[in-house]
């Protein structure tokens, strides 16, 4: 049997971070949005035993246990009892280390494709719970769409799909590992909204409002890892000269900006003098 997932990119609209608790965590509230950029995962189930992973796209993303998707595959089979052998391919286009998500995506979309396999022994709510063993942004990935995401990031609550957001996106290669990003930010001397709060970026956002965006859109990341990333710095000073609202996605350093129209975003990338993605929103996986 074969079947075909779609692992989509999330950007953050809204990101804070609280304190570090005692089990090393931080507790973060975020609106997560999925947007188009996507991986392709493709499993291939037979009888037997044993995982396989084969990657194209990307040459530096690991083959083996160390890839998200692999161990979702492991755990999606040990706690459901099954027996079988897998063969993942993952067609890469969603950068990895660039605060898109894309090895959370790829492994919320194996967790999906093998529920569908086995004919949906878990609900939605029981793989999100699954995939909160694999990592903080796995249970949103498995939903996808737009949601408020509490706790370390796996207190998933679905939001009303907004008007489609269209964006570019850009990822100048810096890598951040999330582990060192939480560090700095633990060392950067607290947070400055500058007036920007969660209610006003929920309401922009349902209002379909660039202003309002524009004053409420907030990652607590940019203040420590910008400075860090130089480039990834640039181009988001060059997407909003461009005229978008342009902010970090998680901990970095992709950036994106969000356009008007698709015409005002297709304007924008051509006036740029770096590779920019155009990317629109997408629904949950679940509502389609
Ligand atoms: O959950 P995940 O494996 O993606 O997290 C990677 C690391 O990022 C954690 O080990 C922790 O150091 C940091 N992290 C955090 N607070 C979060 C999410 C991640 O401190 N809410």
């Amino acid at each position: 049997m074969r079947l075909t997932e779609q692992a989509y990119a999330k950007v953050n609209l809204w990101l804070s971070v609280g304190d570090k608790r005692p089990d090393g965590y931080h507790d973060v509230e975020t609106v997560m949005h999925t947007v188009s950029l996507c991986d392709t995962v493709a499993l291939e189930i037979s009888e037997g035993n044993g995982i396989s992973l084969a990657v194209t796209g990307d040459g530096s993303v690991p083959c083996d246990a160390r890839n998200l998707a692999w161990r979702a595959c492991e755990t999606f089979l040990r706690h459901s009892g099954r027996t079988a052998r897998v063969r993942i391919e993952i067609d890469k286009r969603i950068p990895a280390g660039g605060g898109l998500a894309g090895g959370s995506s790829d492994a919320a979309a194996v967790l999906r494709a093998l529920n569908r396999a086995f004919d949906s022994p878990y609900t939605p709510q029981q793989l999100m719970e699954l995939a909160a063993e694999l990592g903080s942004d796995v249970s949103f990935c498995v939903l996808g769409g737009t949601a408020l995401c509490r706790g370390r990031g796996e207190v998933v609550t679905a939001l009303e799909d907004p008007k489609p957001l269209h964006l570019l996106l850009a990822f100048s290669g810096e890598h951040v590992s999330t582990p060192d990003a939480y560090r700095l930010l633990d060392a950067d001397g607290g947070e400055e909204r500058g007036g920007a709060t969660l209610m006003g970026c929920l309401g922009a956002l349902q209002e379909g409002s660039m202003a309002g965006l524009e004053g409420h859109m907030y990652n607590r990341f940019e203040k420590s890892i910008l400075p860090t990333c130089p480039a990834a710095n640039a181009y988001r000073n060059a997407l909003a000269k461009a005229g978008g609202v342009s902010r970090m996605s998680g901990s970095g350093s992709t950036v994106f900006a969000i356009f008007e129209s698709e015409e005002r975003a297709l304007e924008a990338q051509k006036l740029l003098d770096f590779e920019v993605t155009y990317a629109i929103s997408v629904k949950s996986y679940f509502k389609k």
